[in-house]
């Protein structure tokens, strides 16, 4: 009985901007992925890596992390698809009949502290077939619907009820499977696809249990997002 982490890192980064994929940009001379994996082996419950790569860079990506002294759990790469979802699918196939627990992560989250990864796992094991790590939302919401050149406000949903959801996400690998088969059916039903793998488990039906997020693990999607994860990294290494 084995936990696997698949690690999203085949996305473009377009919203940051740089001409190389967003997994490979560097935070204090390391790139992302690399953070995020020795975060995930760091927490001691993760038995194996399959982490998926941009178009051409899975030679890359293999030597970065298969030759890591902090990554010392066996790892895969391979390539990724077009959407986040079809990228945690790729990685999926590559599960063994052992991994009772799967765990699906994002490069983009390289500060998630591994006792996040051990709540999480925890909870799988402790009976829930999903989980996710969730942080109270500070900002007030609107619901908007467009409404000519602008938008118009239709609800403020109750603050305390809400949560931004983080990764990694936990499930027991039979129901993930189900989830993404299911899901794949409506990505080409209705061109729509999952931004997260919870989304596909309540599309079931089947419940999705949460538990206590980390500010830490926040994730970088711009420039701003970048310059913050190295402030608190020099804090963190100070
Ligand atoms: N991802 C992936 N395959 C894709 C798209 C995204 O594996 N086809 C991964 C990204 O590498 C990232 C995670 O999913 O680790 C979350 O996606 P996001 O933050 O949106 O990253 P990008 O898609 O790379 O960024 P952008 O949307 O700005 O282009
Ligand atoms: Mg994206």
């Amino acid at each position: 009985m084995t936990t696997l982490a698949i690690l999203t890192a085949a996305g473009s980064g377009s919203r940051l901007g740089r001409d190389l994929p967003k997994a490979l940009v560097e935070l204090d001379g390391f790139p992302l992925v690399l953070h995020a994996a020795r975060r995930l082996a760091a927490s001691g419950v993760v038995d194996s890596l399959v982490v998926t790569a941009p178009d051409g860079l899975v030679g890359v990506m293999t030597d970065l992390l298969a030759n890591d002294p902090q990554v010392q759990i066996s790892v895969q790469v391979t390539d990724g698809g077009p959407t986040r979802q079809a990228s945690v699918a790729a990685g999926l196939a590559l599960a063994s009949r052992r991994d009772n627990v799967v765990l699906v992560h994002d490069a983009a989250r390289p500060l998630v502290p591994p006792d996040l990864v051990q709540r999480v796992v925890g909870a799988v094991r402790g009976g829930h077939g999903a989980v996710v790590p969730g942080v109270p939302v500070t900002d007030t919401v609107k619901q908007v619907r467009p409404d000519g050149d602008a938008e118009l406000v239709t609800g403020t949903p109750d603050r305390s009820m809400l949560r931004a959801v983080q990764t990694p996400q936990g499930f027991a690998r039979d129901l993930l499977v189900r989830a993404h088969r299911t899901g794949a059916r409506r990505a080409v039903a209705e061109h729509l696809a999952a931004t997260d793998d919870a989304g596909l488990v309540e599309a079931l039906g089947e419940p999705v249990h949460m538990v206590a997020g980390d500010a830490a693990a926040f994730k970088i999607t711009t420039e701003r997002d970048l310059w913050l994860a190295s402030l608190v990294l020099q804090e963190t290494n100070a």
